[in-house]
């Protein structure tokens, strides 16, 4: 295999500046061609999470008599039924209500059984292409829902999940927990013309007909789907007649709409002019960091040393596009929480809605100055990553008071393993070291990585 670095020198010897950009968007343009035909291909899918349920699941109605036996409060939405109260949800699941760090609902689906389920992606018995197979399932509403949130004016979908019960399977939804009532009529009116502007910014569209009717959204009632809060901001709480249509094409114009974000280029390199800091293993954009290589690296250091993905909850300091956070869902991560800057986590975000994931909060902060405990939803990971961040934000004072089983260190390519051993042991008092190694990958030189166990704070 050819090395990229040998690559890279045979150009700057060989080929002049003005030349190389030329070969630059010509490479670009190829790769774009490459990529309309691999954009659907999601290599890392969410993992999807299974909850035992203690109430039988037993068609719509049955479902409504066992909660209502189970003295769980449920309300009925057309094929769905919610359950809006965390005590009400502990009545369903206990391990399930504790899962989540914010306030949601659930809105179980009695009729979606595994047989009907064939475009619910990611859920290990279906299909891994999700451009076709997305469109009218849960996971579409998902993520239509998440990128309206975007703009506040949705409540956000925090996951698609399965509830069991013996053989049965009901697939739920956990949404964010809203509260409000139903808009004036004026206000209504004023709020569906904005839904129906960004509807068609972001490419997406109503199955049948102009917006407002489709959508059911007329006054005075608005079809109960416009809720206003406390502080008088409106949001459509069920977007599932809305659908995103040409969605690759929408998600590689984003892509290359953002890519100057969350760049770190070198035009040198005769690719594209602008690529990411982590590539995007599961839409192919290329990035300074192979993801893929990384993360096979990292998960046999952490699976050596007894690392359970699992419902793990994992905290990633200087994020940046949330490619480790891509990678820990799809192995079973219950909750990805990761801290950038804000222009750079607002990129990660909808790169991470289009690629299907959801149980992550991707967190704007100066890591240099912002006390991160007060932004935090949670204070408790089983890992914490730090990874090519000392150089840029040294170790934040916030670091040693947080609790963690283990710490994923990766230092800079100038720093030898003893410099990292020596920055972690004098700054970091309740760790003990498990495993150092040394990593290299394709544009990357050698860097140190060192795997440590948190001790009780
Ligand atoms: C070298 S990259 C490492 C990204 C990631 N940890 C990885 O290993 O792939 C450094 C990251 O730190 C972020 N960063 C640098 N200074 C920051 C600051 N003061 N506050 C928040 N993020 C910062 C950058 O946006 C960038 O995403």
């Amino acid at each position: 295999m050819i090395r990229i670095s040998r690559f890279r020198e045979f150009v700057k010897r060989f080929i002049p500046q003005h030349q190389r950009r030329r070969l630059s968007r010509i490479v670009q343009h190829l790769n774009r061609i490459f990529q309309r035909f691999t954009v659907g291909y999601v290599r890392w899918p969410q993992s999807l999470l299974v909850f035992d349920s203690s109430i039988e699941l037993c068609g719509h109605e049955g479902l409504i008599d066992a909660l209502k036996k189970a003295g769980a409060q449920c309300k009925e939405r057309g094929q769905s039924i919610l359950i809006s109260s965390l005590s009400e949800i502990k009545k369903v699941s206990i391990s399930l209500a504790s899962e989540y760090p914010h306030a949601f609902d659930l809105e179980i689906f009695p009729e979606i059984c595994m047989e009907v389920t064939r475009g619910v992606h990611n859920n290990g018995f279906a299909t891994e292409l999700i451009t076709p197979d997305m469109v009218d399932t849960l996971q579409m509403r998902m993520l239509v829902s998440n990128i309206l949130s975007t703009y506040r004016i949705a409540p956000r979908i925090y996951d698609v999940l399965r509830l069991r019960c013996g053989q049965s399977y009901y697939f739920a939804l956990v949404i964010e927990h809203l509260e409000g009532g139903v808009p004036n009529v004026e206000k209504g009116l004023e709020f569906v013309s904005k839904i129906k502007r960004i509807i068609e910014r972001e490419g997406l569209v109503v199955q049948r007909g102009v917006v407002d009717a489709a959508l059911g959204l007329l006054p005075p009632n608005f079809g109960g789907k416009i809720l206003e809060d406390a502080s008088g901001n409106c949001y459509l709480v069920d977007c599932s007649d809305l659908t995103l249509k040409k969605y690759d094409k929408t998600m590689m114009d984003y892509l290359d709409s953002t890519r100057r974000l969350a760049q770190m280029s070198d035009s040198e390199i005769p690719r594209r002019p602008n690529f990411y800091y982590q590539s995007i293993p599961f839409l192919e954009p290329a990035g300074k960091r192979d993801m893929s290589s990384r993360v096979g690296f990292l998960e046999g250091m952490l699976e050596r040393n007894g690392y359970v993905f699992d419902r793990s909850k994992v905290l990633d300091i200087g994020c940046n596009i949330g490619m480790f956070g891509a990678y820990m869902l799809h192995k079973g991560a219950g909750w990805y929480t990761g801290l950038d800057q804000p222009l750079v986590v607002d990129g990660g975000r909808r790169i991470l809605y289009y690629g299907g994931y959801s149980r992550f909060d991707l967190i704007a902060s100066n890591l240099l100055v912002d006390d991160v405990n007060c932004i935090l939803p949670t204070h408790e990971f089983d890992l914490v990553l730090f990874l090519a961040m000392r150089e840029h934000i040294g170790l934040p004072e916030w670091l040693p008071s947080l609790s963690y089983k283990f710490l994923l260190y990766e230092g800079h390519v100038t720093e030898s393993i003893e410099e990292s051993l020596e920055f972690l042991t004098q700054n970091l008092p309740n760790i003990r070291i498990l495993e150092e190694a040394i990593w290299t990958e394709r544009d990357s030189s050698c860097r140190p990585v060192v795997l440590c166990e948190g001790l009780d704070v």
